[in-house]
């Protein structure tokens, strides 16, 4: 039996979490058919509006009755002068003139809409509330403790899972520097600190004492086993599932992850102002001189929302961002269920095979 104390807090079968994939991947779908196999499904939310949250919390709990996680980014505050975001706009329509579409002379919006977004998580009854890029405000870990909901936060230092238990936080997410997508660092330089998942996972164990939750480079059951030997409780696996059947990321997207190796992928600010790891692109190339002085995320995010969205259009991933770990040279492209299913089998057999290690001779 694969139980430890979060499969018992979550009431899942499995320590298997599928990591909540924020722009499109993570669809009602994906969430519900890994909490269907016994892990836990997580909804990446963060750039969704309050109503398209309330409608997939609704999708999910059509196709099952069993418990999944919210994911929702702590916003930050930008302190990017007016005239870099206006230079690096109009640097941006040299891109835009490339991709096709019609050059960019106003600032988009780029405020969040967090608290609406929280109202929904609230309101609708789940059972996780997960978040990444910072700690949200002691009122709002109360509310969600009055609910009966669980909350999980990320850290990528010992520091920020310390800050987190004291917190409150019911589980702590250690993202080591091989995950896809953004980094969740919040009390150091995101680009700086890249620990490796190996490195941080027990050194994170030895300073907290809620369950954690091992992320980055997990693409199988050896990746799971690891983890609990390093004292994880579980496991959040995010590339692993990019390229299932129930993704809903992009078929060019998917056919990058399919086809790309462990050293396909750069941690760049390029796309969001905000430092996070995925397949080297045209667009990473071409901006790289640009990398001291891009706008914070999430400006960034917002001037190149117009070319990633008119690269996906036409199904150009060169300006697209491609968010994958450094595991995904092991991704496959079966369905949800049956990544959850072989993670677990290989697990078993190996902790089976490994019963000789503990004997002495
Ligand atoms: C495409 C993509 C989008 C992501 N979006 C989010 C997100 O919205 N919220 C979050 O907490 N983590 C997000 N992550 C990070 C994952 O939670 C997790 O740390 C990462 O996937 C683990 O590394 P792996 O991809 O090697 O499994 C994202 C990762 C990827 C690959």
């Amino acid at each position: 039996m694969m139980k430890t104390e979060l499969t018992r807090k979550l009431k899942i079968e499995y320590p298997i979490l599928q990591a909540p994939m924020a722009g499109g991947p993570t669809t009602p779908d994906l969430v519900a058919s890994v909490s269907n196999a016994g892990g836990l499904g997580s909804l990446g939310a963060g750039y969704l509006s309050p109503e398209q949250i309330r409608n997939a919390i609704r999708e999910i709990k059509k196709r099952t009755d069993r418990p999944f996680a919210v994911n929702l980014f702590v916003p930050e505050q930008p302190s990017t002068p007016e005239d870099t975001i206006a230079e690096m706009n109009s640097y941006l329509n040299k891109h835009r003139l490339e991709i096709g579409i019609a050059p960019n002379t106003s600032i988009p919006k780029f405020a969040e809409w967090f608290e609406e977004q929280l109202q929904v998580v609230l309101e609708e009854n789940i059972t996780v509330f997960s978040f990444t890029f910072g700690i949200p405000s002691p009122g709002i870990i109360k509310s969600m403790k009055q609910k009966g909901i669980l909350i999980a936060g990320t850290a990528t230092t010992v520091d920020e899972a310390i800050a987190l238990e004291a917190a409150g936080v019911d589980a702590v997410v250690a993202q080591g520097s091989e995950a896809g997508g953004h980094r969740g660092s919040f009390l150091t330089n995101s680009a700086d600190t890249l620990i490796g998942t190996m490195a941080l996972v027990p050194q994170i164990v030895d300073h907290v004492s809620v369950p954690v939750i091992a992320s980055g480079g997990i693409m199988d059951g050896r990746g799971l086993v690891a983890s609990l030997a390093l004292g994880a409780s579980a496991i959040q696996m995010g590339t692993a599932f990019l390229a299932s059947i129930e993704s809903g990321a992009h078929a060019v997207y998917k056919q990058r992850i399919l086809s790309s190796n462990e050293d396909s992928t750069e941690v760049t600010k390029i796309y969001s102002g905000k430092a996070a790891r995925g397949i080297f692109t045209g667009f990473m190339k071409d901006m790289r001189c640009y990398e001291g002085t891009i706008p914070d995320y999430p400006i960034q995010n917002a001037l190149t929302r117009d070319i990633r969205q008119a690269a996906s259009k036409v199904s150009n991933p060169e300006y697209m961002s491609l968010w994958a770990g450094q595991g995904l040279r092991l991704a496959q492209d079966h369905a949800a269920a049956e990544i959850v299913k072989q993670t677990v089998e290989q697990a078993y057999l190996l902790t089976k095979s490994m019963g000789n290690l503990g004997k002495r001779d």
